[in-house]
């Protein structure tokens, strides 16, 4: 006769084993860590406390009265990482392939209604074969709980999913809804439906990984926001993006320590090429202004041409938006606009203050942009940079044309500070392509031609192609060296931190999908 103390210690540790040593040994074998494991490296050493150990499935049929697991194929709780409080969920693929039951469903949202209502952020490691077949419609339901949770919770606290195993069908749109999403290298895909599916609908033959790897979403589709080598870096990674994000939508990240310094950086000033049309990486500039090795790129394989990231200025979290010359020349396109425009409106929900760097020639002409609606998208990141109210400022490096200078954060869509470069050319278009227009006829009539749209092209240039005119109206507050940008954005976030602005009241808005 086992003493009840004794029979308490034989259920934590037939919990702790989930589907049994065979399948956890099966799980190390596919280069996989198990839920609890992912649990361990995330958190603080002895930080976590588990709520739901001994949860059990309740369906009688295909022979699941027979089979029973702790746990249920989920392990959630709450703990910490760097010291701040987080809740988690770890699916568990040695029991039933992690395949969501309704008791499984009802833990994780039971662990978001706390996230929810205590204000910390929520972890997910998902790791699935999906909706547990046996259980039919109430697996379905399980699902939609969390949907809706998720929902419910988008912009009231950060919400991160690591995807580390399958997660296909419905089960993808957990994740979908969250804010981030993080893909191990090999051992994790995500699709709507599988490869087999795929070949009897469309006759495509694709492997998983092709189809849905990390890889194919950190870059192809934009997914995932970033593909991680393996599990360990994608633990890594996770912690490291906390770092820069408040626990809820009510408070500001914290911030590091800094002491105000000499900090102006004369190797900004040679980053600008004096030939307009020659690239240059705007990492370089974002290295070059922040506080050192403290840059977190987000989606860094997709949509190139713009680049978005946390990083932090004088120890304080900022989100950064830069166009990025050495990829088509900077150019605004479908993908560029939906990634910019979601990284700002995550910096908005989560009080992070933005900072634009500017150098942008235009949006992408051509019937593939156009027939694929870069009106409607185009006007997302126009929207989500209309309605941020945080701190915003932006600094224009070179070109700053049309349209897109409206967008990428001018003063007149509520920027709070607007510097420009020397170098800068705020206008409506590049100066040989306005020439070409509006000395046309003049042109056409010149005895050398050529010469003629030279001489006009200067003249452009030289009025139009630089800060001043801007700078003149007030659209532009201050030309700064390159080398004094550093500073600037210092004082100019510090003087901005209690900024309060709020927009018109309405139940949401209708950001053009
Ligand atoms: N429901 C119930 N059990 C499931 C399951 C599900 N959706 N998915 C996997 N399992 C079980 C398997 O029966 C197996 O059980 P066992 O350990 O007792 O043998 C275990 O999980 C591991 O699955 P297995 O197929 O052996 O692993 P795998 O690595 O070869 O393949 C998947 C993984 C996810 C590709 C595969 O299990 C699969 O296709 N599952 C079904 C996916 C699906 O269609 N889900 C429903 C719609 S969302």
């Amino acid at each position: 006769q086992l003493s009840k103390t004794e029979i308490l210690a034989r259920k934590n540790a037939e919990a702790l084993l989930g589907g049994g040593q065979d399948r956890i040994d099966a799980q190390h074998k596919r280069g996989k860590l198990t839920a609890r494991e992912r649990i361990d490296l995330l958190l603080d050493e002895g930080s976590f406390e588990e709520i739901g150990k001994f949860v059990m499935h309740r369906t009688k049929d295909f022979g699941l009265d027979k089979e029973y697991y702790l746990g249920d194929g989920v392990v959630t709780g709450y703990g910490t990482v760097n010291g701040r409080l987080v809740y988690v969920f770890s699916q568990d693929f040695t029991v039933f392939g992690g395949s969501l039951s309704e008791t499984y469903a009802n833990k994780i949202v039971k662990i978001m209604d706390l996230a929810l209502q205590n204000g910390a952020p929520l972890l997910g490691f998902n790791d699935s074969g999906g909706a547990r077949i046996q259980e039919g419609v109430l697996s379905l339901a399980g699902y939609s709980d969390i949907f809706y949770k998720n929902t419910l919770a988008s912009g009231v606290i950060p919400q991160l999913s690591a995807i580390m195993g399958p997660c296909a069908g419905g089960a993808a749109y957990s994740p979908a809804i969250t804010d981030f999403i993080l893909m191990v290298e090999n051992t994790s895909y995500m699709f709507v439906t599988g490869p087999n599916v795929v070949k009897t609908v469309t006759h495509e033959s694709v492997t998983s990984e092709e189809l849905g790897g990390a890889n194919t979403h950190s870059s192809r589709s934009g997914v995932t926001h970033f593909a991680c080598a393996n599990e360990i870096a994608c633990i890594t990674r996770l912690k490291q993006l906390l770092s820069y994000m408040p626990q809820n939508c009510e408070e500001t990240a914290p911030a590091l320590p800094y002491e105000p310094a000499d900090e102006l950086r004369p190797l900004l000033d040679s980053i600008v090429p004096e030939n307009p049309n020659q690239p240059y990486d705007m990492r370089e500039v974002i290295a070059g202004i922040i506080d050192a090795d403290s840059f977190l790129e987000v989606h860094e394989n997709f949509a190139e041409n713009i680049v978005v990231g946390f990083a932090r200025l004088g120890g304080r979290s900022i989100g950064i938006v830069g166009n990025q010359p050495a990829v088509l020349a900077g150019v605004l396109d479908i993908n560029a606009s939906t990634k910019a425009a979601r990284f700002v409106r995550f910096c908005d929900s989560f009080n992070i203050p933005l900072l634009v760097l500017e150098d942008v020639p235009g949006f992408l002409p051509g019937t593939e942009q156009e027939w694929r609606g870069i009106i409607t998208n185009g006007a997302k990141l126009l929207y989500a940079f209309c309605e941020a109210t945080v701190p915003r400022i932006t600094v224009i490096t070179r070109k700053a044309y049309g349209g897109a200078y409206a967008v990428m954060n001018s003063k007149h869509i509520g920027a709070d500070m607007n510097y420009a470069w020397p170098t800068a050319e705020i206008a409506v278009m590049g100066a040989k392509g306005a020439a070409e227009i509006i000395f046309k006829r003049e042109i056409a009539q010149a005895e050398a031609p050529e010469a003629k749209l030279q001489e006009k092209v200067d003249d452009y240039q030289q009025k139009f192609a630089t800060p001043y005119r801007a700078a003149h109206h007030g659209f532009i507050d201050e030309v700064i060296l390159p080398s004094e940008t550093r500073q600037k954005l210092i004082r100019a976030f510090k003087m901005l931190e209690n900024k309060v602005a709020t927009l018109p009241r309405k139940k949401h808005g209708n950001i053009p999908l």
